[in-house]
């Protein structure tokens, strides 16, 4: 398994998809077993990952709060922003970063599911200097099934609270997304075993990373 892509900048790998499709599971197997390969993957999650932005994740998940489509958008911004300050010194020593969720997230979830105009959305992730994905895994699951995980998980936040109907939104969302940056995005079946899935993730990265 050559890595030709290491020897350039970094890669940054992005895992995204509705709520409880196993993108958090399916992140941390595939780096497990890819690390063995090669040496220098990271693992990050947004929002999260700096002291800063994982107040600001406290502050979103938390199911008490309620909060604007507006606030709920500046703070996945704020976030992120200090995590592109953490994430470009790994891509520019050459690292492989895997992120659990980026800004296609924001464009599901606050631009399709909140009505934040996504023109903004994508204008914010230039202003913060986000950087393109190479690659983005997108699990894809019907939001039922998703829906039904997190709750027999005992997992309760503010998004899992919310209606059927916007969960059906952030997936017309990812299906968007998926249209639009078809060159790097690769769609997973998410309703397979976590085993098939975790092969799958794993055999995409691998390839990709030798090509
Ligand atoms: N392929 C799968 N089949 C069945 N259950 C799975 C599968 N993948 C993950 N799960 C289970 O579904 C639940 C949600 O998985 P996970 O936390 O990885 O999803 P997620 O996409 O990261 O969710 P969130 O969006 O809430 O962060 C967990 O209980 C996990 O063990
Ligand atoms: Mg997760």
């Amino acid at each position: 398994m050559a890595c030709n892509k290491r020897n350039k900048r970094g890669i940054l790998i992005t895992f995204e998809g509705i709520d409880g499709c196993g993108k958090t599971t399916a992140m941390h197997g595939a780096a497990e077993i890819l690390s063995k390969e090669y040496k220098k993957i990271v693992t990050f999650r947004d929002p999260g990952t700096t002291k800063v932005s994982e107040a600001i994740r406290n502050i979103l998940l938390e199911p008490n709060l309620n909060m604007s489509v507006w606030t709920e958008y500046y703070l996945y911004v704020a976030a992120r922003a200090e995590l592109v300050k953490k994430i470009e010194p790994y891509l520019e020593q050459g690292a492989i970063v895997f992120l659990d969720r980026f800004y296609d997230s924001t464009i599901a979830y606050q631009g399709f599911r909140n009505g934040i105009p996504l023109q903004f959305i994508l204008e914010d992730n230039k202003r913060i200097g986000c950087p393109e994905p190479d690659l983005t895994l997108l699990y894809k699951l019907g939001p039922e099934v998703g829906m039904q995980r997190n709750i027999s998980e005992g997992k309760q936040n503010r998004i899992d609270q919310e209606s059927l109907d916007k969960h059906k939104k952030v997936y017309e969302g990812y299906e968007w997304v998926a249209k639009k940056f078809k060159n790097r995005v690769r769609i997973i079946d998410a309703s397979q075993s976590k085993e098939k899935v975790l092969e799958e993730t794993v055999m995409i990265i691998d390839e990709f990373l030798s090509q």
